[in-house]
């Protein structure tokens, strides 16, 4: 029999601890199972945020190159969205004065979420994914701003209403209507009509029209679905396609991204909802899913198609697996109907995402290859983001109390003050010597390097 040194007992030990915790096992049957990996994969995403940490800007990802990564404006309001999401399907509470502060912070003077340090370099879909963070506060009854701060609901409706606003819109030819991507003609990009910023807006108005009732939100909502349909950025097989160039739009650029048919889905579900089971938005609603779930989940498992297979998914592109597992848990909520056809893949694809959660020294950090059925190495929000939205998708939502701080007025916390801007011709005021807007100035918008590639050529069909 082996002699038993201390020093082996030591690595023996140890082993026993890596195996125990090595990966993140779940039973996508079991709502405890899955909360308790969510749990863990939602901590190990926040170990990425560090906003909130004396000398940092609260509310956003590491902006600069770091050892926590590298990541743009809008991923801050998908991680704030992201948290709510496992929030109210997990009843965690434990990191609402983040969520709160992120979003309360960004929300810019003018409660539009258009922080001066961003302005001149953020898209309309990065400050749509913002909106759609504060929506999410409102809609799942987290306790209210102060009174005297802009409230959830007013944020979304500010930023809503600039964006329907002409001055960020093309004005004429044939995609006269759409919103541009960027907002001033001086920013690469402004001559890029992007599906991105018009489902956002899309998902926006249709979200509002379902919390609120106002007939001007059903209205922007079914008019944009019928410019997008029109201009050929969605099929009639549900495809939903990138973007074009002012004035004409007819060079459509015809890579798609998950994320872009996710948010369209959503918006349509609330629609659908909204309208009490419209016939419109339940053939939208229905193509949609059948497009979605054969496009992006070949064998049952979340797949970026237009650049995963290459290993060419820049850091916005690997977010886009997190929007829409949130996307179709949404459906299911808003559609039942959908949940038939809708929940089996995303258990398939929830159980893939997290077994793949066997990276970095603690044995499980997530990567972004899930079909692979092994880890790819990789870390970061992004991947922690995607595993996570995949675990919440599963689970049914669930009652969750406003918040410690709560005077009750959480949920339906007042509209809109007229606190922000509505004649969406705000100027540039950022600050070009702020720290922290180098990088951006470059290209900070969410899917800037998408653009990048899409002008450069890359991805045209
Ligand atoms: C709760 O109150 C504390 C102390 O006043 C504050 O720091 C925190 O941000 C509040 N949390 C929320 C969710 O409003
Ligand atoms: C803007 O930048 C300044 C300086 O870095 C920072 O203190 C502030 O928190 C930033 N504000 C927002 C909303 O990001
Ligand atoms: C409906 O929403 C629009 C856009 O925010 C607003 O201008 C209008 O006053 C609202 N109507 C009602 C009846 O609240
Ligand atoms: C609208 O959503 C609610 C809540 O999920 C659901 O009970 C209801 O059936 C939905 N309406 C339709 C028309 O599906
Ligand atoms: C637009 O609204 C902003 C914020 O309310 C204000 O500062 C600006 O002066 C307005 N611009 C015009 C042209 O009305």
């Amino acid at each position: 029999m082996a002699k038993i040194t201390p020093n082996s007992l030591a690595c023996v030990l140890l082993a026993v601890h890596r195996a125990l915790t090595a990966g993140i096992t779940v039973d996508v049957e079991d709502a405890d199972s899955i909360k308790a990996a969510a749990a863990l994969v939602a901590e190990d995403l926040m170990s990425y945020y560090d906003g909130n940490e004396p000398g940092n800007t609260p509310g956003i990802l590491p902006e600069a190159s770091s050892d926590k990564g590298f990541y743009y404006w809008w991923t801050g309001g998908l991680l704030w969205g992201s948290m709510l999401d496992y929030r109210s399907h997990t009843g965690e509470t434990k990191y609402d004065d983040l969520i709160s502060q992120g979003l309360q912070w960004q929300a810019g003077q003018n409660a539009d979420y258009l922080p001066a340090n961003y302005t001149a370099t953020l898209g309309n879909d990065d400050q749509a994914i913002w909106a759609l963070a504060a929506l999410d506060a409102e809609e799942s009854g987290f306790a209210a701003p102060p009174a005297d701060d802009p409230q959830w609901l007013a944020l979304a409706e500010n930023v809503f209403n600039e964006q329907a606003g002409d001055a960020r819109r093309v004005a004429d030819g044939d995609c006269k209507g759409a919103l541009r991507w960027m907002l001033f003609p001086s920013s690469n990009g402004y001559d890029y009509v992007n599906s991105g910023s018009n489902v956002g807006f899309f998902n926006l108005a249709a979200q509002l029209a379902y919390v609120t009732k106002n007939e001007t939100y059903e209205d922007a909502a079914g008019d944009t679905y019928d410019l997008l349909s029109d201009i050929g950025f969605v099929t009639d097989k549900f495809q939903v396609y990138d973007g074009a160039h002012v004035e004409d739009c007819s060079d459509i650029n015809k890579v798609q991204f998950s994320y872009n048919a996710a948010m369209l889905l959503q918006g349509s579900a609330y629609l659908y909802n909204h309208t009490d089971g419209d016939d419109k938005w339940k053939t939208r609603v229905d193509g949609l899913v059948d497009s979605i779930l054969a496009t992006f989940f070949p064998d049952g498992v979340a797949f970026e198609v237009s650049c995963e297979k290459a290993s060419a998914c820049n850091t916005d592109m690997m977010f886009y697996k997190g929007v829409l597992h949130h996307g179709l848990g949404a459906t299911m909520q808003a559609a039942p109907h959908t949940a038939a056809k809708i929940l089996p893949v995303l258990k398939t694809s929830a159980k893939a995402a997290a077994a793949q959660c066997t990276g970095g020294d603690s044995g499980r950090l997530c990567g972004f290859h899930w079909s692979t059925g092994k880890n790819d190495g990789t870390t970061g929000a992004a991947q922690q983001l995607g595993v996570l939205s995949a675990l919440v998708s599963i689970l049914p939502q669930q009652a969750v109390a406003a918040g410690s701080n709560s005077s009750g007025s959480g949920a339906g916390s007042s509209g809109n003050t007229g606190s922000g801007s509505q004649n969406g011709t705000e100027s540039d005021t950022s600050d070009s010597d702020t720290p922290g807007s180098l990088g951006a100035k470059v290209s900070t918008s969410f899917g800037a390097l998408v653009g990048a590639l899409v002008l450069g050529g890359l991805f045209l069909a």
